[in-house]
């Protein structure tokens, strides 16, 4: 693992230029993308670069980690709402080639699917992840299995707790998500694992330095051979 230390400020900035290196070589990456309130510095920086002719996404392919059972794409908390309006509109890859697991349809043969549709392109150059205070990865919460694919998952009362800052109550943050699997997150060619604030800094301590335990998700990235860990102070902070 790659760790990279910054401030706040500079550490999307840092991350951005990794897209700009990979999608130079290989203008038509297929790119694995995440939500939550990590990425958004590092997506505000994509759009800046996009605007600024300093990279291109137009042969570019992306699918996203994970989305809310029974919410629709046109739902404001949907995951599907938050990459068109955080990054998709406002960059030049055609929205076709996007993809966000469904959360309508949530049975097995469609989670196959997913994962059937990543396969055929070759698999992910570039995986991007964020990191649950329980050390979730996707909505892998821990206990998930390492070999699992994309499956449905019921979220845990700590990750209800910690999302239903964007709902009007609790009773609305849905119980249930579609998440890409442990394994297909390894599966892609290079991670990267981004975390910011001191509320992080103990599962990135675990996840990093850590025993490598399904109860820590997280902490199987030991085990893959191209992940970079960009980090704010505060997040390194028990490094
Ligand atoms: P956050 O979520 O970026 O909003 O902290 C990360 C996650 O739960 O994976």
């Amino acid at each position: 693992m790659k760790i990279i230390v910054d401030t706040t400020e500079a550490i999307s900035a840092l991350a951005a230029k990794r897209y700009v290196r990979l999608l130079r070589s290989r203008p038509n990456a297929v790119l694995g993308f995440a939500t939550g309130s990590t990425p958004l510095g590092l997506y505000a920086e994509l759009v800046r670069l996009c605007d600024a002719g300093e990279i291109s996404f137009r042969d570019a392919m992306s699918f996203n980690l994970d989305e809310y059972v029974g919410l629709d794409g046109s739902h404001e908390q949907s995951y599907r709402w938050f990459m068109d309006h955080y990054l998709f509109e406002k960059i030049d890859i055609d929205r076709a080639r996007t993809h966000v697991p469904s959360g309508l349809d949530t049975d097995s043969a469609t989670a196959e699917a997913y994962d059937q549709a990543i396969i055929s392109t070759g698999g992910i150059d570039l995986q991007l992840l964020g990191i649950g205070n329980n050390g979730h990865i996707g909505f892998n919460e821990p206990g998930t299995p390492f070999g699992s694919r994309t499956h449905m998952v019921e979220l845990t009362d700590s990750t209800r707790q910690a999302n239903r800052r964007f709902f009007k109550s609790l009773d609305e943050v849905p119980t249930h998500a579609v998440t890409m699997g442990i394994r297909t997150v390894m599966n892609a060619r290079s991670i990267i694992l981004m975390a910011l604030g001191t509320a992080k800094a103990d599962i990135i301590r675990k996840t990093v330095q850590g025993e490598v335990t399904e109860e820590v998700p997280a902490s199987i990235l030991q085990l893959h051979p191209s992940v970079e860990v960009y980090l704010d102070y505060q997040a390194a902070s028990l490094l």
